[in-house]
C-alpha cells in the first residue's frame, strides 16, 4: 500500500505522506504543504478534508456503517442505554455496573439549576424559538459555574463540568420549552431516570402530573442514542473549533447548539414534518413535492433527505422508521404523515434523480414522527437532538483537549481587488 503520494508542481516533484486509520481510511498529510511548495488546498463545505484523528465514531457512508468506539449502533440502539452510551462516548469504554451506577447517580445530584435562570428566561418572549433559548441558557451557565470558564483545570473539574452539562441540558430544554409555552417551569424530579426525568419537566404542570409512559420514555431512550454522535458533523466541527480557542466547554457547546439549529443540519427535522405536513395539507400529492426537489430553479429540497457520508442507507434512519411503526401501534396512534412519508420515500427511492445522486432518507425523515407521537411539539425537534448530540459533542471537545489540538484557523484564497491607493471622498 502506497505510503506517500507524489506531487509534480512548478517542475518539481515533491512527496507527500499518506496515514491510514484503524479502519483503513487514509489520507494525504498536507501539514507541510505550504512551508515546502506555498501551497495551500481549497475544499468548500471540507467535503474531502479530515479535520483531525478521532477514536470516537466511526461511520462507512458507502457501507451504511455507524459505530460508537467501535460498537455497532444496532446492537447500542436495541441493547443500550443513552446515560450508558454517554459514558461510552466520552470515557471511551462501556461502564462496568459500578461506573455506571456513579456516573448515573453523579448525574441526578446535578440535575437542578440556578434560581436565576429564571430571571434569564422570563427576559425571552414566548415566541422565542426554544433552540436560541436553549443556547442561550447553556452559555448562561459559564455564570454560575466561572471555574468552567478555564479549560486547562485538573481533570476532576473538566469532568465535573462535563456532569453537570449532561445533568442539567434536559432542565433547560425543558425549561426552554416551557417559555416558548408560557407554563410554570417543572423542577427535575431525582428519583427518576433520565429520559423520564425530561419528558415529566416537559409535560407536567402544577395542576397536572404526568404520567410516566414506559413506551415513550424508551423509545426516547433510543432516539437519544441514535443522534449521540457522528464525528465531524457541522456542529460537532462547531464545538471543537470553537473549544479550540480555550473557549469554555459550556461556550463550546452553546456553539453546537447554533450549528445544529440549521435546516441543513439538526433543523431539517422539524423541517421534515413541516414538508410532511404541507404536503397532506395539499391533498397529499408527493409527486408533485417529488418534482419541486428535482427542479434546479426551485429552492425547495426534499428535506430529510440526503447526506454529506451516507451515500446509502442512513442506519440510523432504518431503526427509527422501524421505531416510528412501533411507537406509533403501541399508542394506538393513527398518523397520515407517516403514510405521506413512506409514499415519499418509495417514489424517491424509484427516481433517477435521487439514485444517481444517491439521495436517501437520512435520521431526521422519520425522527419528527415519532417526537410527534410522544407529544413533543414540532419546534421542540432540533432540541430533541441537541440532548440526544450532547454526549458526541463533549466526546469531541474532550478528545481535541486532550490531543493538545492547535487552534482551528483555515486558510483561504483571496479574489478580491489588488492594492489601490486612498482617494479623498471628493476624488471618488
Ligand atoms: C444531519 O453531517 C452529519 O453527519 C449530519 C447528521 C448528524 O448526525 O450530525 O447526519 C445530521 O444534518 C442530516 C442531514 C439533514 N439535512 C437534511 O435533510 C436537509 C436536506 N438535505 C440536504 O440539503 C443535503 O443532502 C445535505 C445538506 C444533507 C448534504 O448536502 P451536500 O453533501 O453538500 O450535498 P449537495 O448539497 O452538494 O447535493 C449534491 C446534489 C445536488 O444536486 P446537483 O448539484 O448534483 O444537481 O444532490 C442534490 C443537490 O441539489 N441534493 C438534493 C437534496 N440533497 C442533495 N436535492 C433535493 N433534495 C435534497 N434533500
Amino acid at each position: 500500500m502506497e505510503k506517500e503520494v507524489e506531487i509534480k508542481f512548478n517542475g518539481k516533484m515533491y512527496t507527500l505522506p499518506v496515514i491510514k486509520g484503524t479502519e483503513d481510511e487514509m489520507a494525504v498529510d498536507i501539514s507541510k504543504l505550504r512551508s515546502d511548495l506555498n501551497l495551500i488546498t481549497l475544499d468548500r463545505g471540507y467535503k474531502n478534508t479530515g479535520s483531525t484523528l478521532s477514536s470516537i465514531t466511526f461511520l462507512d457512508g458507502e457501507k451504511g456503517i455507524l459505530r460508537y468506539r467501535g460498537y455497532a449502533i444496532e446492537e447500542l440502539a436495541e441493547k443500550s442505554s443513552f446515560l450508558e452510551v454517554a459514558y461510552l462516548l466520552i470515557y471511551g469504554e462501556l461502564p462496568n455496573k459500578n461506573e455506571l451506577d456513579n456516573f448515573t447517580n453523579n448525574i441526578s445530584e446535578h440535575t437542578l439549576v440556578h434560581e436565576d435562570v429564571k430571571s434569564i428566561l422570563d427576559g425571552f418572549p414566548s415566541n422565542s424559538h426554544p433552540m436560541g433559548v436553549l443556547g442561550s441558557l447553556v452559555s448562561s451557565l459559564t455564570a454560575f459555574y466561572p471555574k468552567s470558564l478555564d479549560p486547562n483545570r485538573s481533570s476532576d473539574e473538566i469532568n465535573g463540568t462535563i456532569i453537570r452539562a449532561i445533568a442539567k441540558l434536559p432542565t433547560l430544554a425543558a425549561w426552554s420549552f416551557k417559555n416558548r409555552m408560557r407554563q410554570p417551569v417543572v423542577y427535575p424530579d431525582n428519583r427518576l431516570d433520565y429520559c423520564s426525568n425530561f419528558i415529566r419537566m416537559m409535560f407536567s404542570l402544577p395542576t397536572f402530573e404526568y404520567k410516566i409512559n414506559p413506551v415513550i420514555t424508551k423509545a426516547l431512550n433510543k432516539l437519544l442514542i441514535l443522534h449521540a454522535d457522528h464525528e465531524q458533523n457541522c456542529s460537532a466541527s462547531t464545538v471543537r473549533i470553537v473549544g479550540s480557542s480555550h473557549a469554555s466547554l459550556y461556550a463550546s457547546i452553546s456553539a453546537g447548539i447554533a450549528a445544529l439549529w440549521g435546516p441543513l443540519h439538526g433543523g431539517a427535522n422539524q423541517a421534515v414534518i413541516e414538508m410532511l405536513e404541507e404536503i397532506k395539507q395539499s391533498g397529499g400529492d408527493v409527486d408533485k413535492y417529488i418534482s419541486k426537489a428535482k427542479d434546479k430553479s426551485d429552492p425547495f429540497r426534499l428535506m430529510g433527505f440526503g447526506h454529506r457520508v451516507y451515500k446509502s442507507f442512513d442506519p440510523r434512519a432504518k431503526i427509527i422508521k422501524k421505531a416510528a411503526h412501533d411507537v406509533l401501534d403501541q399508542l394506538g396512534i393513527n398518523d397520515p404523515v407517516l403514510d405521506i412519508a413512506m409514499r415519499l420515500e418509495k417514489v424517491a427511492l424509484n427516481d433517477s434523480y435521487f439514485k444517481t445522486r444517491n439521495l436517501y432518507p437520512n435520521v431526521d425523515f422519520y425522527s419528527g414522527i415519532i417526537y410527534r407521537a410522544l407529544g413533543v411539539p414540532t419546534d421542540m425537534f432540533t432540541v430533541m437532538f441537541a440532548l440526544g448530540r450532547l454526549p458526541g459533542w463533549i466526546a469531541q471537545w474532550k478528545e481535541m483537549r486532550e490531543n493538545n489540538e492547535p487552534i482551528g484557523r483555515p486558510r483561504q484564497v483571496y479574489t478580491g481587488k489588488n492594492y489601490r491607493k486612498y482617494l479623498d471622498i471628493n476624488q471618488r
